[in-house]
């Protein structure tokens, strides 16, 4: 069975309380539940950190051994040079992420610098955004 690994990044540990009107009034973890009834067939597991470092570090961790990554790294997406490093570091594919259409929002949201390291991009569907996501590694 696929291992995948579902990340999030910085502020996304507030998911449910966070600006409810940008980011819906679920938490990650009743989500979560509710993917792996969704995806039997296959290994969910899911981390999450604010320290961009632990980010990076768990990527080396896992990234040459699991199936795929699902990652929404937050506002180090516009910022991290470390983590698009630590992408092409790795073997395991991985696809970032966003909760929100960051196209529609502040400017400083356009740019991303993992999409050049990504497999794809999703963005805009809320929460669904992960599931269509798992629907890409489901059909690998
Ligand atoms: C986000 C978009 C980022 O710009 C923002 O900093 C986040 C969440 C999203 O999922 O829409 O923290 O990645």
């Amino acid at each position: 069975m696929p291992t995948i690994l579902i990340m999030n990044g910085v502020n996304l540990n507030l998911l449910g309380k966070r600006e409810p009107s940008v980011y819906g009034n679920r938490s990650f973890e009743d989500y979560f539940t509710e993917l792996q009834t969704q995806f039997p067939d296959l290994e969910l597991h899911y981390y999450q950190s604010n320290i961009e470092g632990e980010l990076v570090n768990k990527l080396h961790e896992i990234g040459f051994s699991y199936d795929g990554v699902v990652l929404n790294a937050g506002a180090y997406t516009h910022t991290s040079i470390a983590l698009a490093d630590a992408i092409s570091g790795i073997t395991s594919p991985v696809i970032e992420v966003h909760i929100s259409n960051v196209h529609k929002r502040e400017e400083f949201r356009h740019h991303s610098h993992l999409s050049r390291v990504c497999v794809g991009v999703i963005l805009g569907f809320g929460l669904e955004s992960y599931r269509l996501a798992l629907e890409y590694f489901r059909k690998k």
